[in-house]
């Protein structure tokens, strides 16, 4: 479960503070699929990443599956980032000099651990990648780095997955492919996913979908309720 509570973030550049996240408060139930909406610039990626435990807050808390990581040490927001969340970073952030093969095992070997070639097979294949092992990111294009990036995610079989933009650079066939996929891991592992979209197809899949604006949380709704299909047109626009 991840509870957040009056989380705030301000960026210094120079002399001038931003702030970019303005007291945000959110609770994501274990096995839940969120799904973060909002205008750019108004802080999702910022959120994720605190989330993920690769920047801290200015102020608020941030508890996952139970305990603070706020307080912990880079090194052992690493150690839990290694072993409890998969991200999927909006510009994919994959090692320019591993291959995609090495890329994908590259957060297993990190902790230490193998992973059997069969499991690396079946999640080639789910992303749509087979035959691709040997190659380099740039000789990919941004929608294969993407499947990539979304692959290496899921290697290490994390309780939480944070995604941002997932399908950002992909066309709708792909995307419905990889929401599916998506869906198939919260389905059959209880994945918790929290993910940021700006596209509605792809919010459709979440079981609630949080509007966020300006650094703060404007409005929510849950799959069943009643003004889902009417926040959904509302924001279509
Ligand atoms: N490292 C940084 N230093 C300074 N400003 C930043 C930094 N990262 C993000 N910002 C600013 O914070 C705001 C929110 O950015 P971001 O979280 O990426 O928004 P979103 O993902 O919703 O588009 C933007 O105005 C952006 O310019
Ligand atoms: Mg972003």
């Amino acid at each position: 479960m991840i509870n957040v509570k009056g989380l705030t973030k301000e960026y210094k550049t120079g002399k001038e503070v931003v702030p970019v996240l303005k007291g945000v408060n959110l609770t994501v139930e274990e096995g839940e699929f969120v799904c973060i909406i909002g205008p750019s610039g108004s802080g999702k990626t910022t959120l994720l990443h605190l989330l993920g435990g690769l920047d801290t807050p200015t102020s608020g808390e941030i508890q996952l599956n139970g305990s603070g990581i706020t307080s912990k040490s880079e090194k052992e927001r690493t150690i839990l980032r290694r072993k409890e969340i998969g991200l999927i970073f909006q510009n994919y952030q994959l090692l320019p000099t591993l291959t995609v093969y090495e890329n994908i095992v590259f957060p297993v070997h990190a902790d230490g651990k193998k992973v059997s070639a069969e499991t690396v097979q079946e999640l080639l294949s789910a992303v749509d990648l087979v035959g691709f092992e040997k190659r380099f990111p740039n000789e990919l294009s941004g929608g294969q780095q993407q499947r990539v990036a979304i692959a290496r995610s899921l290697i290490h079989k994390p309780s939480i997955l944070l995604a941002d933009e997932p399908t950002g650079n992909l066309d709708r066939q792909r995307s419905s492919d990889i929401l599916d996929l998506l869906s198939n891991f919260h389905r059959e592992r209880n994945q918790t996913i929290v993910m940021v979209s700006h596209d509605m197809f792809a919010a459709g899949y979440a079981d609630r979908i949080v509007l966020f604006k300006d650094g703060v949380i404007e409005a929510q709704v849950k799959r069943e309720e009643d003004d889902y299909a009417k926040f959904l047109t509302r924001f279509m626009a």
